[in-house]
């Protein structure tokens, strides 16, 4: 943004979205020829059949990015901020959003978010808050790189992540908007649980951080519902983080809603942290599952720990 403020806004809708992967896929047959793991194994205990692998964060980010400015039918000059939810940027500094802003050729205010694979629903809260403060068109994006710091020797590890980005447009609205509702939550004591140093690659205490999520995924969500005024009878699709199919599943049935309404892809994008919540929306809103009207519940938790729910009625 530059010079005076835009009209303040009461809310914001999503006008448009896209999704970017990288052309190479990784298959499970392809890691079990070189783990020791097995196709049963990936597929029984996380439900994922291949990821995604290459390209840069900046790269992905701004394929995203592009797709849902077409979308949106907006121009680059239009564009008032730009935030990049990612925590593998592709350098120390600048922020990847610099990349992605010349990319593009923004001219407007780019900064990147880290709150791992919660990240894109903290960026569309932040965006949402600076459309309320004056910036009339934000374009919002989740993009990682997993792979770059993944050890692909590693089989407790590498079989769960991959690579993508996901980006939506949040215009400026009058009335209440579409985002209805949101919770955001971090524990630093549980950073330990999930940690990647600078230079180094992701440990993980599988086991603990699956226990954690699908207990901050509930409370996530139902603090979000009820900020909305909703319960979750009223939630028509849901896009939870993909991570792990058996988190999700324990998550749905703990929420008390059918899996059937559960937006899916990670069985095709593996683990894609700050991507992985605009892919699966993104796949659902393409494949017709979201009519105008609906109530979209998006819930994420990542390293941290952290946790970020978002409820948006879909359509303006
Ligand atoms: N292939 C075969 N065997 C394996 C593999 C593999 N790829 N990985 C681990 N194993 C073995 C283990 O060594 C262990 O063997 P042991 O019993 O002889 O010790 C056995 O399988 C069971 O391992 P567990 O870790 O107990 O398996 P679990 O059922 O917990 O599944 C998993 C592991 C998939 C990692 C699960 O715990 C999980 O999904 N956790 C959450 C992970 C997650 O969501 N991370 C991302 C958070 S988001 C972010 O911020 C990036």
């Amino acid at each position: 943004m530059s010079g005076p403020l835009g009209r303040l806004s009461t809310g914001v809708a999503v006008t448009g979205w896209g999704v970017a992967l990288p052309d190479t896929a990784v298959t499970n047959a392809e890691l079990e020829a070189r783990l020791d793991t097995s196709d049963r194994w990936i597929t029984e205990r996380t439900g994922i059949r291949e990821r995604r692998i290459g390209g840069t964060t900046g790269q992905l980010a701004a394929a995203a990015a592009r797709q849902a400015l077409t979308a949106a039918d907006a121009t680059p000059a239009s564009v008032d901020l730009l935030v990049v939810a990612t925590s593998t940027p592709d350098q120390q500094l600048p922020a990847t959003a610099s990349t992605v802003q010349h990319t593009l050729g923004l001219r407007c205010g780019a900064f990147d978010v880290n709150a791992a694979c919660s990240g894109f629903v903290y960026a569309l809260v932040a965006g949402t808050g600076m459309s309320m403060a004056g910036a009339r068109r934000v374009l919002v994006v989740g993009a990682d790189v997993m792979s770059r710091v993944t050890d692909q020797d590693d089989r407790s590890t590498a079989v769960l992540f991959g690579d993508g980005a996901g980006a939506v447009v949040l215009d400026a609205v009058e009335g209440p908007g579409q985002l209805l509702g949101w919770d955001l939550g971090s524990d630093g004591s549980l950073r330990h649980l999930l940690q990647a140093d600078i230079g180094g690659y992701v440990q993980m205490e599988g086991k603990e951080v699956f226990r954690r999520a699908v207990r901050v995924m509930v409370e996530s969500s139902e603090m979000a519902l009820q900020r909305a005024g909703l319960t979750i009878d009223d939630v028509d699709l849901l896009v939870p983080h993909q991570a792990n199919t058996r988190i999700i599943t324990a998550a749905c049935e703990r929420l008390g809603i059918p899996m059937e309404r559960a937006a899916m892809v990670l069985h095709r994008t593996g683990n894609t942290s700050a991507a992985s919540i605009p892919l699966a929306l993104g796949d659902a809103v393409d494949a017709g599952r979201v009519a105008k009207g609906d109530i979209v519940l998006l819930v994420g938790f990542g390293a941290g720990m952290t946790w970020a729910s978002a409820v948006l009625r879909w359509g303006q």
